[in-house]
């Protein structure tokens, strides 16, 4: 059986891209595999939440992967911050991670750019906290979205170096997984890139059908389709993409065949998209709604699921502390 680990950070709701982008691989996995799914709550810390903010998006997210259908009888669900195992790899990772390589990580500089105010240390060793999230389980596959990929190299990189230095096969070099073309890169509602949460060009699964129909019927298009078979322009492939994961492909076929041929509603094609939306996340919405309701219920997942976690990542501890040198005197 293979290990899989793949968490979320806990900074806002989830959105359609994460659904699409990671926790639908997640569903795929747990039944085969050895699943460890947790939430990211040292990696939300990188913008500075307010302590009930953070507490807040920590019970949200637990409550939106239950409702998503992570099941905590198969899967450990846990919260990173109960394995404080992890601190100690990530420490340990850190001597071996280079300052050069962790400025030249696309996600650092592009934060630095976002939030030239709070560049702060754990914003570069970010890369290296993932990579001890991930190998402190000893995972060989880590199913992610696109965007994770580098991330996933640096582990990869982190783990070779770490064999090398002690000449030792331990860690073993992990895989981003997904499940070959299904992997979408869900784009935003704002007519450009992907959808984000803080972007303010997402749909969350928890929105209320009201909420879905405005953003949706406000979605960013073009003054539409001028000559027959026109290419689509990136607004429009965008609409279609979010279609091709909630939409019947009759459906889909319908409103292609009416862009071609210049007959295109935008407003129809709207309606009908926030509609297949609201079809998909209603029944979520419902689960989020009752597991956030019970407090008792989401204790007794996280504090079982820590349990688990952590006796994983205490004897990956122990192994490791041994390789490196720390051992007994006798
Ligand atoms: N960096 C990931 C993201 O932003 C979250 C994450 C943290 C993660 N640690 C991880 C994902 C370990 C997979 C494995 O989405």
């Amino acid at each position: 059986m293979d290990t899989v680990v793949s968490g979320i950070r806990s900074t806002g709701n989830l959105h359609l891209g994460n659904y699409f982008g990671a926790i639908k691989n997640f569903l795929k996995m747990q039944k085969e595999n050895n699943c460890y799914f947790f939430i990211a709550d040292y990696h939300a810390l990188t913008t500075h939440p307010k302590p009930d903010d953070l507490h807040g998006n920590i019970k949200q997210v637990l409550a939106e992967y239950l409702a998503c259908g992570i099941d905590p009888e198969i899967a450990t669900v846990f919260i990173q911050s109960d394995v404080p195992e992890v601190s100690e790899l990530y420490l340990l990772l850190n001597m071996n991670a280079y300052v050069g390589e962790l400025e030249r990580t696309t996600s650092f500089k592009e934060i630095i750019r976002k939030q030239p105010d709070n560049i702060n240390a754990g914003l570069l060793t970010y890369p290296v906290l993932m990579a001890a999230d991930i190998m402190v389980h000893k995972a060989n596959k880590v199913p992610v979205g696109k965007d994770q990929e580098q991330h996933l190299e640096m582990t990869r990189k982190f783990a070779r170096r770490f064999n090398m230095m002690y000449g030792v096969n331990y860690f073993p070099e992990p895989d981003a997984y997904n499940f070959g073309k299904e992997l979408v890169k869900i784009p935003g509602l704002d007519g450009t890139g992907k959808m984000g949460k803080s972007e303010g060009n997402g749909i969350f699964l928890a929105d209320s059908p009201a909420e879905i129909r405005k953003k949706v019927m406000r979605a960013v298009t073009d003054s539409g389709p001028t000559s027959l078979n026109q290419e689509l322009s990136e607004p429009l492939k965008n609409l279609f993409t979010i279609m091709s994961v909630v939409s019947e492909s009759s459906t889909i076929q319908y409103f292609r065949d009416k862009y071609s041929s210049c007959e295109i509603r935008y407003g129809d094609l709207k309606k009908q998209l926030g509609e297949d939306i609201i079809k998909f996340t209603d029944p979520i919405r419902e689960r989020i709604n009752e597991f956030l309701m019970d407090d008792k219920y989401l204790s007794k997942i996280v504090e079982k699921g820590a349990e688990k976690a952590r006796i994983s990542a205490s004897k990956t501890i122990r192994e490791a502390r041994e390789i490196i040198g720390y051992k007994k005197f006798i």
